[in-house]
């Protein structure tokens, strides 16, 4: 059951029925979903959610749907130590949410089932977005699950695992020439024209809930508390603001104590427009033109940005901003220190947290968790050129000695040794 009453803009507060809008009619602030906190309060406890399923919908009393969920499994992935990692960097107690472990490996399956759901409430037939990537797979793979029509809109310039990854679940896929914020212009109007679901246009009230489920899934995962310090990555912001709502809701519900967490946000300098504006010191985001190898986080005009400028300074977090190189470089350290693959985000957040590391900004007893959103097998593009190629050999033991000790030098002549 729901416990939602209304759509409130976070501006004025005039409020709206439960309908798919997303604008505020009077000063074209963005709506968001009111809750009867009072009566959760009620309904809700520890225990009730641990008897739920491994899923997001263990959270469905936090959630804006009524109806059956569209589900594919979203949700409830693993929340790792990460010993290894945390040596290196200098912290005795860093996690890793690792959203790679998804359906359709990024954390946008828990954004969509919520907005597949609310359509499919609706009565809508077709559900579609606009999307840099990971966001396309998810609506084509949860549209499939339904019986909906699919019709998702990226750039056409995306890494090819991105296009794979959305056209197998046999959507319309239309990729845009233009960059990220001219594909949202663009479906932004449609959405004015075609009786569809865009789950973040129209939708995008509903949709946005779902992130909250990383907030509260950490902090159960932590035995119901709330983590010292978060890095998160920002492509709207959205992300960034619904982790903390998602602390904050469960704070007031008395599911956890208060909230202390620092939130810091990661972009790519080539696509920074968050960052740039909580170093100036300014509210006011200036919109630029991405040029960076992390296309999930190539948003130029972040819908969110002014609230998640509004999170860092009310949380004491910071904004930082890394290299392509060093994206490529976090990819590598996060893969070869604890076995994860991540997509090119996942490189920003563990070079920017290297970043907030060397700059003191984080203590080395904190609780920190860094969350890994999406999985690097779909960008493959961004890591292969640095990597080694195989060793290339013939099926026999005289031709692997021999690759062996040409690529390190030294093996064959140890090997031989030991075998002699
Ligand atoms: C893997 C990944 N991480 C993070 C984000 C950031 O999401 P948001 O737009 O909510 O800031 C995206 C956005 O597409 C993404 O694909
Ligand atoms: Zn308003």
């Amino acid at each position: 059951m729901s416990f939602t009453s209304a759509l409130r803009c976070r501006e004025c507060k005039r409020e709206y029925p439960l309908d798919p809008i997303y604008v505020c009619d009077f000063c074209f602030g963005p709506l968001e979903v009111v809750y009867d906190y009072e009566a959760m309060r009620q309904a809700l406890s520890r225990e009730k959610i641990e008897r739920g399923p491994l899923s997001v919908w263990r959270y469905a009393d936090l959630l804006p749907c009524e109806g059956e969920p569209v589900d594919i499994c979203a949700g409830f992935t693993p929340l790792l130590k990460a010993g290894r990692l945390g040596e290196e960097l200098g912290l005795r107690h860093l996690y890793l949410k690792n959203d790679c472990a998804n359906p359709t490996w990024s954390f946008k399956d828990r954004v969509v089932t919520v907005a597949a759901t609310k359509a499919r409430e609706f009565g809508f037939g077709t559900l579609a977005c606009a999307s840099t990537g990971n966001l396309a797979n998810s609506v084509a793979a949860h549209a499939a699950r339904a019986g909906l029509e699919a019709i998702v809109f990226i750039p056409s310039d995306l890494e090819r695992g991105k296009i794979v990854g959305s056209a197998i679940y046999g959507p319309t896929l239309v990729a845009v020439d233009g960059s990220y914020d001219e594909v949202n212009r663009l479906c932004s109007e449609l959405a004015g024209k075609y009786p569809w679901a865009f789950v973040n246009v129209n939708m995008r009230p509903y949709y946005a809930e779902g992130s909250k489920t990383l907030g509260y899934e950490v902090a159960e995962q932590l035995g119901w508390r709330a983590p010292d310090h978060c890095i998160v990555p920002m492509a709207s912001g959205s992300l960034y603001v619904k982790i903390w709502k998602g602390l904050q809701e469960l704070a007031k519900l008395r599911l956890i104590d208060s909230v202390h967490t620092k939130m810091s946000g990661a972009q790519a300098a080539g696509c920074s427009p968050i960052v740039s504006a909580w170093e100036a010191g300014t509210p006011n985001i200036r919109p630029v033109r991405p040029h960076t190898i992390a296309k999930s986080l190539a948003i130029g005009n972040p819908a969110d940005g002014y609230y998640a400028l509004q999170v860092m300074a009310e949380s004491g977090g910071f904004g930082v901003a890394v290299s392509d190189e060093e994206v490529v470089e976090g990819i590598q350290l996060l893969a070869r220190a604890e076995g994860i693959f991540a997509e090119t985000a996942g490189g920003v957040v563990i070079s920017g947290l290297k970043r907030l590391v060397e700059a003191g900004r984080l203590g080395r007893d904190e609780v920190v968790v860094a969350f890994i959103t999406g999985a690097g097998l779909k960008t493959q593009e961004a890591v292969t050129e640095a990597l080694s190629p195989p060793l290339h050999v013939q099926p026999t033991i005289a031709s692997f000695e021999q690759a062996l000790g040409e690529r390190s030098g030294v093996g064959t002549q140890r090997t031989a040794d030991r075998a002699s």
